[in-house]
């Protein structure tokens, strides 16, 4: 009876002091700014140094997702009901929720509302492809959908802020985590940054199915040594400015709410403790305004870089670099009063830190209702239908074709089609990595799609092994369905397990046990369409003598299987074009298509010449270049044009190109346009993606797709360390792909 008494007093006060009808509303309906000031100002003033470091102390309580090491266990109810946490991390079920938000509302001393966080990276009941592979569609309009879809069913769920999106830009495939990014390329990985943190956040945060977005990981995570996780990064400041920042800086532009620091050292300083990255980068120059939260545990983990002695020095170094929340270790709240006792970090950066923390949680109105998020009423949300056609969309979008010998695909639907392989009949294998709430049950297997597509009585299982051993009798199993069909349909990659965090590889080729199967299948004589199921780009090289077809599908989602019915049998064209590029082998790595052209370039892929930047028994160039990727009909350019071929500095720069759908089906192309700076204070990449666009073609028809290359689009960071154009002379190419032959040219005065 007395807590209820005190429960009831409690959220009464808490209502006085917030009440959301006083609250002065700007012209656009939104409490404003200076609003929201007012009352974080209202609130801190009733705050312990405590609290205040409570609201920047992120826990996983125990029946949270494990997402990294475990570290102590601990009653985070506690930690709440004392005001010393202010988020929590991957909460697993919704339930558990709203019970904790009940306890910070209920029975902390000034019921501040609690922020709960998850990856959800792509999709979180419906599960879309994995980012590599949305990237893969080149479709703004899809990816941003995918992103508001993740977050209104986040937000049904009780999740108001997401860990995405990954913003890193990755040249290396032995890294797992390219599946969660958007490739190698900063244009690219810009664009979709931005449609992300637009898909999450919406025009309004205070609405109920908009979440927060966090642009992670800051910075140059992408880019460990030798491919491995967490490993050091070391780049140039000039490389890191042309390369790597663009995305994130997108994505803060696009209003993104927070920032994850990253594990990784840069330039021997760990993200998490980098003043120059976390204040000097990324609130001088970018003008991010909102609240900076480390990886999980990257606070301590400086203690193992050897920067900190202990956990209070890490803390002092993060707060110091003007980070504001602390991810699972929870020294910023261990150490906090000391910290200020001993006069090492004020009480002034203390309150920066939690106001910044506090805006954003007002901002998305959890002070006017803490349940807005989740609860049992809005379990309705999840799974709507024509979400679910957004799924498939996204899945068919993002398949890539990438061989299509004598043209097996599409399927002519009078065949009997074996599908074989360890992908084949699995809905958790379609998931992928950081799944969020995704449920395998509610996967559309491979199997099931194209049973349903074909008919059943068409469409034979066999496994035949598993990703990494073979099944005994499976093979034999295997060859006996092949030989009963009239196509084969082979599963063959890498499974969810190998995508995302922690997952780095010293080979991407297919594992053995798998090329045995496609041996014995192969074998038959039979035609064979490998699949490949993976979240990073692989060696196929052996595939691809083996098979007549490679369709790439990515760990598809929840709709997988109807998207791969849509593509094999015709329904839908394949448009998807790889967002990272295909290598040869695992030696050629790192290979992308804008590197640096070098003092002695390998003009002539012919050449014999010794002395030039080459391999000795490889060529240069990759298996699948940035931008490639087929479809059921062919595309034909013609007619650059470059409609200002002399612009002034500041000036946009002009192009059109023909583009003819040549063959015989309707069908998508991703035109892209290329650039070259011919003679720079800096040596520059021998090529840069400046404009893309996705059109739709009938057969034999033809549109004109002009681009306009805007002066920043330009710039680079210059000899005197200015991001700014230079006058010059570039080269333009459009066309299919980054290895575009349609060639023009411009000077930039
Ligand atoms: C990952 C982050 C993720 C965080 C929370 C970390 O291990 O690096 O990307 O957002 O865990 O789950």
């Amino acid at each position: 009876m007395k807590l209820f008494l005190k429960t009831v007093l409690l959220s009464a006060i808490v209502c006085l002091c917030y009440p959301l009808s006083a609250a002065p509303k700007s012209d656009d309906g939104k409490v404003s700014e200076k609003e929201i000031a007012r009352r974080v100002e209202t609130l801190m003033k009733k705050m312990t140094l405590r609290e205040k470091l409570g609201q920047l102390t992120q826990l996983r309580p125990s029946t949270g997702t494990v997402t990294g090491p475990s570290g102590e266990p601990m009653v985070v109810e506690d930690f709440i009901r004392e005001g010393c946490c202010g988020s929590l991390l991957s909460v697993r079920k919704s339930e558990d929720i709203t019970r904790y938000q009940r306890i910070a509302v209920d029975s902390s001393r000034l019921g501040i509302p609690l922020l709960f966080g998850k990856d959800i990276i792509h999709g979180c009941r419906i599960v879309f492809p994995e980012n590599l592979g949305l990237s893969s569609s080149w479709d703004m309009d899809v990816i941003e959908k995918s992103a508001r879809i993740a977050a209104a069913e986040s937000a049904a769920y009780g999740i108001a802020w997401t860990f995405s999106p990954m913003c890193d830009i990755s040249t290396d495939p032995r890294w797992g985590r390219v599946s969660e990014g958007s490739g190698e390329d900063p244009y690219l990985g810009s664009a979709i940054a931005r449609a992300m943190v637009h898909g999450y956040q919406g025009d309004d945060l205070a609405d109920k199915s908009t979440i927060i977005a966090c642009v992670k990981h800051f910075a140059a995570y992408g880019a460990p040594q030798a491919g491995r996780d967490y490993h050091t990064v070391d780049m140039s400041e000039r490389m890191f400015r042309d390369r790597y920042l663009p995305p994130y800086r997108a994505a803060v532009e696009a209003g993104a709410a927070t920032v994850m620091s990253s594990f990784n050292d840069f330039d021997a300083i760990p993200a998490t403790g980098n003043k120059w990255l976390l204040q000097t980068v990324l609130r001088d120059e970018l003008g991010f305004k909102g609240f900076v939260v480390t990886d999980y545990n990257a606070v301590h983990e400086m203690v193992e870089h050897g920067v900190a002695a202990d956990g209070k020095e890490a803390a002092a170094l993060a707060m110091d670099a003007h980070v504001n929340m602390d991810m699972v270790d929870s020294d910023f709240i261990k150490y906090g009063e000391e910290l200020v006792r001993e006069k090492r970090i004020s009480e002034k950066t203390i309150d920066m830190l939690c106001r910044e923390v506090l805006a954003v949680k007002f901002r998305l109105g959890l002070f006017d209702d803490p349940f807005r998020y989740g609860g049992k009423a809005r379990e309705n949300e999840f799974y709507l239908p024509e979400n679910m056609e957004v799924a498939r969309d996204a899945a068919r979008k993002s398949m890539v074709l990438l061989q299509n010998n004598d043209d097996i695909l599409p399927l002519n639907g009078t065949e009997r089609i074996a599908l074989i392989g360890p992908y084949g009949n699995s809905g958790d294998e379609m998931l992928g990595a950081w799944r969020g709430y995704g449920e395998s049950s509610r996967a559309v297997t491979f199997l099931a799609g194209l049973q349903e597509r074909f008919g059943r009585e068409n469409v034979s299982f066999s496994e035949g092994c598993k990703p990494f051993a073979a099944i005994e009798g499976g093979a034999d199993a295997a060859v006996a369905a092949a030989r009963d069909a009239d196509v084969v349909l082979l599963t063959l990659g890498l499974p969810s397990k190998c995508s995302g965090e922690a997952t780095s590889l010293t080979s991407i080729e297919v594992p053995q046990a798998q090329r045995d199967l496609l041996d014995a299948v192969a074998a038959t004589g039979k035609p064979v369409v490998v699949l490949l199921v993976t979240g990073r780009p692989m060696d196929i090289g052996y595939e691809t003598e083996k098979a007549d077809a490679v369709l790439l599908t990515w760990h598809a989602g929840t709709m997988a299987g109807k998207a791969l019915a849509d593509v094999v049998s015709g329904d839908f064209n394949p448009s998807g074009r790889l967002s990272m590029t295909f290598p040869l082998n695992i030696g050629q790595v790192p290979v992308h298509y804008n590197m640096k052209r070098t003092g002695r370039p390998m003009l002539d892929p012919a050449s014999r010449a010794k002395y030039l930047s080459r391999y000795m028994f490889t060529p240069n160039e990759p298996r699948y270049c940035f931008g490639y990727g087929l479809s059921y009909t062919t595309f034909d350019y013609s007619d650059l044009k470059v409609l200002t071929p002399e612009v002034a500095v500041g000036e946009p720069v002009k192009v059109s190109v023909k583009v003819t759908n040549s063959g015989k089906r309707d069908g998508a192309e991703v035109v892209q346009l290329y650039i070259r700076d011919l003679v720079a204070s800096t040596t520059r990449p021998v090529r840069e993606l400046k404009g893309f666009e996705r059109v739709f073609l009938k057969a034999g028809e033809s549109k004109t797709v002009e681009f306009v290359i805007r002066p920043e689009d330009m710039a680079f960071c210059r000899r005197d360390m200015k991001f700014a154009q230079e006058a010059g002379d570039f080269h333009v190419w459009a066309g299919h792909d980054s290895n575009a032959e349609l060639q023009g040219m411009f000077t930039v005065k």
